[in-house]
């Protein structure tokens, strides 16, 4: 047994989450107000035989790890250490040995820098220079170079052994044995909150990637840095606010015009490590992302998770064609704080965003703003937030407010108070992913379901895609999927496996489910398709491949008709 499996079977959820909030016994359950929400009655249901909690107020659930992250703002690696000390169970991970891995990646920054003032770098200086970059921030970014060799590390930190270089990411296992990583390209050393350096990344000077990074590496894992916070914190601090752009080159330019409270998420989608390392510092972020980077899904998805960790969000336009970097160059530190200024509060940009990829004055494009607007809306905690949401939007589209609403919460109405017995409202595609997990679905239907994964939404399809991972395995263990899980999937699930379904037959309730979920979303796309391909027919007159899509049409019509009929 795992060190995860055994915290999470000997720790008593009760207990922990008894210790922030009282709670009391309502039948095999216990429930308490949500410490997450304002919260006037009960919300909260904590299941000890599950191991689950979860509020059926806010949404927010998971299991011990994840209640202990959200209330004590831990990562899940301090979640799990604080929770492994207590129980007395270790965790492997010598301190001892970590010291020695940051001494040799500043060993490696010392060759990169050496290599970057030596007769190798002569294209990098230049380079360097040539975008404007000084030398004076050579040093205070920690800039280097990796020569084009296949083993010019190696052979400068061979006395470190090839296995720990490798566990490092510094150097690649080939066919006839290890190289360097970096060949040729500049060197970013990437550095934690302490100023260590936990990780690298080399721009090609020119060709594909144009950055190399670090693998995850016992010091480094993705989406828990944020490059330059260790040289910004002060600035943070000091201004009341962070500035998140993309790259190292924004970071480094900002710094250098003065903007020095700016920071890089390193890609466009935050993750909550960093949302939660941002909020130690300070209570505003705004986004600077390149414009066309800024409206991604997984760019907008970031920024929901920032304004979740209780951070106050707006987002910086540039001028087009523009970053941070090339604009602080040319218009200097006056022209960006301009810029930053006058960001827009996080919901007006939302908005905005989505409804700049749509035609509006057409139905279908109305639709499809409301459509994706409401893949996030699980992800939107704040009521305030929702409902500022909800309004732009009914005035951007010219629909009345309690419809957009409607129309956004979809079927899955939250139900105010576990202390109302009504029946939550499930969707099929609710119950689908609880029965799939539970390990309810017969292996024939399962393995239809998996091949049409496209239909879950985003948060299910995360479930989904862990759950048919940890199936590969052998262990289908719904306890065990939810601690793997995002946050938002892992509250999701929680609530799914913490509702008994108060149904006689769960069999027809799960047929029911696949019809709606399955079946007939399927039909209904062969059905359209058909219906175009007749179209098309009639414009050429082709009279053979009319009649033969008629009958098919039919055949689908014929076909829909049973599937409704046998319920
Ligand atoms: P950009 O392509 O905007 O790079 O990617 P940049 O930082 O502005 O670099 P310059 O100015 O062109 O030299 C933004 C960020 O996305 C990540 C890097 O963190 C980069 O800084 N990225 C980009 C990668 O990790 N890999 C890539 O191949 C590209
Ligand atoms: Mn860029």
């Amino acid at each position: 047994m795992g060190a995860l499996e055994e915290i999470k079977a000997r720790v008593n959820i009760v207990d922990l989450i008894g210790r922030y909030v009282a709670l009391k016994p309502a039948g095999k359950n216990y429930k308490a107000r949500c410490p997450f929400h304002p919260d006037d009655t009960p919300s909260l249901m904590v299941s000890p035989e599950k191991g689950l909690w979860h509020c059926f107020g806010c949404g927010a659930g998971g299991d011990a790890i994840t209640f202990l992250m959200r209330i004590e703002r831990l990562s899940f690696q301090e979640a799990l250490a604080k929770l492994a000390q207590e129980l007395g169970i270790e965790l492997r991970q010598g301190g001892e040995g970590k010291a020695r891995l940051f001494q040799v990646n500043l060993e490696a920054l010392r060759f990169f820098q050496r290599e970057l003032r030596g007769p190798s770098g002569e294209k990098a200086r230049a380079y360097l220079l040539s975008r404007g970059i000084e030398e004076k921030l050579w040093e205070k970014w920690g800039l280097g170079y990796a020569p084009p060799g296949w083993d010019g590390l190696l052979r400068v930190l061979s006395r470190f052994g090839v296995q720990t270089l490798l566990e490092l990411g510094l150097l690649i296992m080939g066919e006839r044995g290890p190289y360097d990583r970096f060949r040729d390209r500049l060197i970013f050393p990437i550095r934690d909150e302490q100023g260590r350096v936990v990780a690298f990344a080399g721009r090609a000077f020119e060709g594909d990637p144009k950055y190399l990074n670090t693998p995850n590496s016992p010091l480094f894992t993705k989406g828990t840095v944020l490059y330059g916070l260790d040289l910004a914190k002060e600035a943070i601090r000091r201004k009341g606010r962070a500035v998140v752009v993309e790259g190292y080159t924004d970071v480094i330019t900002l710094h250098a015009v003065g903007v020095e409270e700016a920071v890089a998420s390193m890609g466009t989608s935050l993750t909550e490590d960093q949302a939660r390392l941002l909020s130690r510092h300070t209570e505003e972020v705004v986004i600077a992302y390149d414009r066309d980077a800024a409206g991604e899904a997984s760019a907008l998805r970031g920024m929901f998770i920032l304004h979740g960790a209780g951070l106050r969000v707006r987002v910086a336009s540039f001028p087009p064609e523009e970053d941070p970097d090339s604009f602080a160059r040319k218009a200097g530190k006056k022209a960006v704080e301009e810029v930053l200024a006058q960001a827009q509060p996080f919901h007006e940009f939302f908005v905005t965003a989505l409804s700049s990829r749509h035609d509006l004055s057409q139905p279908a494009g109305k639709e499809a703003v409301l459509r994706e607007a409401r893949e996030f809306w699980p992800t939107i905690k704040s009521a305030v937030l929702r409902l500022e949401i909800a309004q732009k939007l009914a005035d951007l589209l010219g629909l009345p407010l309690e419809e957009v609403q409607e129309a956004l919460r979809g079927v899955t109405k939250p139900v105010s108070s576990a202390e109302e017995k009504e029946e939550p409202l499930l969707t099929p595609e609710d119950l689908v992913v609880k029965f799939l997990v539970e390990g309810k679905i017969p292996d024939s239907v399962v393995t239809e379901i998996l091949a049409e994964e496209r239909r879950f939404s985003e948060v299910y399809r995360e479930v989904v895609r862990r759950w048919t991972e940890l199936r590969a395995e052998g262990v289908p263990d719904p306890g065990l999927l939810v601690p793997s899980l995002s946050p938002t999937a892992a509250a999701r699930l929680s609530r799914l496996l913490l509702l008994d379904l108060k149904v006689a037959d769960e069999n027809q309730a799960l047929e029911e489910a696949l019809l709606r979920f399955l079946y007939l979303p399927r039909l209904a796309e062969r059905m359209e398709a058909v219906k175009l391909a007749l179209k098309d027919a009639e414009r050429r007159g082709d009279q053979e491949a009319l009649r033969h899509l008629t009958l098919e049409f039919q055949r689908l019509c014929r076909e829909r008709f049973e599937l409704l009929r046998r319920r």
